[in-house]
């Protein structure tokens, strides 16, 4: 299958959860309020890889960031989509191979990675189900 569903429904805000996609991990998180607040807050200029969370979300959904987990610095798969693991100083995901810590909309902030966790191709097929590919 080229495609794969995620069902959103059991993902509390707050919550990140890891599934495969391609065989390579996806995450896909729920943003809080709060955190959706804190990276719209961030001055796009200033980050390596410019992109505001609406970019990276779709249309009125920006509290759902949907990313592969992979580094982009040489691959490892980031810590923070799951529970109590450790979210990095910029509080989304944190790539223990080399220190590469990425904020809440999987924005590259800190360490070697150049890019922001990528965004696959994916659409809503209702408020509690994509479909990823
Ligand atoms: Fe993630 Fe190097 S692979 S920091």
């Amino acid at each position: 299958l080229a495609t794969s569903e995620v069902d959103l429904s059991a993902i509390k805000p707050g919550q990140a959860i890891k599934t495969i996609y391609r065989k390579q991990p996806l995450f896909v998180r729920h943003l809080t309020p709060q955190e959706i607040a804190a990276v719209n807050a961030v001055p796009t200029g200033s980050l390596r890889d410019p992109q505001t969370l609406a970019e990276r979300t779709k249309p009125g959904k920006q509290e759902w960031l949907v990313t592969m987990g992979v580094c982009t610095h040489l691959g490892c798969v980031p810590l923070g989509a799951g529970e109590g693991e450790n979210r990095g100083p910029f509080g989304g995901y944190f790539c223990p191979c080399h220190g590469s810590a990425y904020d809440a909309a999987a924005r590259i902030r800190q360490g070697p990675a150049p890019k922001n966790l990528e965004v696959p191709d994916y659409v809503f097929r209702s408020d509690t189900k994509i479909e990823v590919g």
